[in-house]
């Protein structure tokens, strides 16, 4: 048996595996920060180089920014073509105060590998390409045709990645999607993400007189930005915690009836969940679970404010500009470019008299719900069984991942999200980690699901 050969190479080679990971992870490829555009670099020439060592025709195809690292293995007719889908870019690091190991050195604590990219998605992404590596290395083959897709702008939602795929439609057809880019529900408990959140994301900025004034000579008569900013933002949620931009809700698909079951039935207590974040209570749409919440209800969030005075000891001004960066987070069948308009109808509606305003749109998303009963599911759950020694738990995430939507409108593919991060792995926050252990049996899931997946007969 062809998993037996390729289970020992994993075991064999484990320490080899994590090497050549911290190498990956030494380098500090933040997408967003233009001094690290070499860095960014370096680490897509990593990917491409461990690629091409282990047999699979790689290249990197320049954008006007990160390149895009892509390979392939072709050689098997008549099987399935899988298509993996990875980012080699990480979060800036920042702030570096609560770091208790320095982010770009890889340090192990209790079988946890601390470092920025850990998980989301050098990690992650890693363990496909040594699964890979398994096959070709014992059997010299793979069963499947494989496709690496691994892209350096997903931290910061980069256009480039989507032009790329819609003029490679054929390049990247494929019968399956994968990618291992979010979490497992718990220790022991893997688990296969049927659901996305979309994300719409904007900046507010709002303008007053032509300069900062005395807040006592002009406060009063004179609107101020900062004031102003606080009615809009106010304006956007109710204290029921729901979105009051009016249509927001109308293309919401409601939850259904055997997620609202299936949902219920796992392990969670919000009254650890709550103490864990130290928050006094736990705030929401009234009328749903905390997990529904998470995975499944629209929100509304201010991602960050400016304005006014920010220096030490108190200034009395009345500022000339104020700013907020707020996103929402959709659920299907809500579409990113109806709510930029929605929430901009709505902006005009209740801005105050006497300032101006701007809104620029940065990244959006759509949000995806994939079928839970597919080949490809089927043939994920066996995978997961081999590589984690459990069934999958089903489950939906309300984090977002842009090229979902992409592989889904472009190549006609649902995507398999196969995460083996944990919950608390920190991403893009201080002290980001991934379980080596977890590494591992990702790795050996991954070589698994090549092997059930040429099983199947087709994606549909
Ligand atoms: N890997 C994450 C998505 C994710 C987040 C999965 C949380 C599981 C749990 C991805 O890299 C990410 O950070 N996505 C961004 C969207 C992007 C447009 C910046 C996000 O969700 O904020
Ligand atoms: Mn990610
Ligand atoms: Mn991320």
């Amino acid at each position: 048996m062809a998993t037996e050969r390729i289970d020992t190479y994993l075991e064999a080679h484990r320490g080899e595996f994590e090497e050549q990971l911290k190498a990956l992870i030494r380098i500090p490829s933040i997408s967003a920060q233009p001094d690290h555009d070499a860095d960014t670099r370096r680490a897509a020439e990593f990917v491409r180089d461990n690629l091409c060592a282990m047999g699979i025709k790689a290249e990197l195809i320049p954008t006007k920014r990160h390149p895009i690292v892509y390979g392939e293995y072709v050689l098997a007719p008549g099987k399935p073509t899988v298509l993996i889908y990875g980012h080699y870019d990480v979060q800036p690091p920042e702030p570096l105060e609560p770091w208790l190991s320095p982010p770009f050195e890889p340090t192990l604590r209790d079988g946890n590998l601390f470092a920025r990219g850990a998980t989301d998605d050098k990690g992650q992404m890693f363990t496909h390409l040594k699964a890979a590596e398994a096959w070709l290395k014992t059997v010299g083959t793979l069963p499947v045709n494989v496709k690496f897709l691994i892209e350096g702008e997903e931290e910061v939602g980069g256009a480039n990645l989507e032009a790329y795929v819609a003029e490679n439609r054929d390049r990247l057809a494929c019968d399956y999607a994968v990618i291992s880019d979010t979490s497992q529900f718990a220790p022991g408990m893997p688990a296969i993400t049927y659901g996305l959140k979309g994300l719409a994301y904007f900046e507010v900025i709002v303008r007053g007189a032509k300069t900062d004034l005395h807040s006592g000579t002009f406060g009063g008569a004179v609107a101020n930005p900062c004031n102003a900013l606080a009615v809009i933002l106010a304006s956007l949620k109710g204290s029921d915690g729901r979105v009051r931009v009016p249509g927001f809700y109308d293309s919401v698909r409601p939850l259904e009836s055997w997620e609202r079951a299936e949902f219920a039935k796992l392990p969670f207590s919000e009254a650890e969940f709550q103490a864990n974040l130290g928050v006094s209570s736990l705030e929401g749409e009234l009328g749903y679970t905390t997990l529904e919440r998470r995975w499944a209800r629209p929100t509304c969030d201010v991602n960050g404010l400016y304005g006014g005075y920010q220096g030490p000891g108190p200034k009395t001004v009345l500022p000339c500009m104020a700013g907020a960066k707020l996103s929402f987070r959709l659920v299907p069948d809500q579409e990113p470019a109806t709510v930029s308009r929605l929430f901009r109808d709505h902006v005009r509606a209740v801005c105050p008299p006497g300032v101006t305003y701007e809104i620029i749109d940065h990244h959006g998303a759509p949000a995806v719900l994939v079928g839970v009963d597919s080949p490809g599911i089927h043939a994920s759950v066996r995978a997961i069984e081999a590589g984690f020694g459990k069934k999958p738990v089903f489950i939906r995430e309300g984090g977002s991942i842009p090229v979902v939507g992409l592989i889904k409108t472009q190549l006609g593919v649902d995507t398999l999200l196969l995460g083996w991060g944990q919950p608390d792995d920190n991403l893009h926050g201080p002290n980001e980690k991934f379980c080596l252990a977890d590494f591992h049996r990702g790795i050996k899931a991954s070589a698994h699901l090549f092997e059930e997946l040429a099983r199947e007969k087709s994606a549909s």
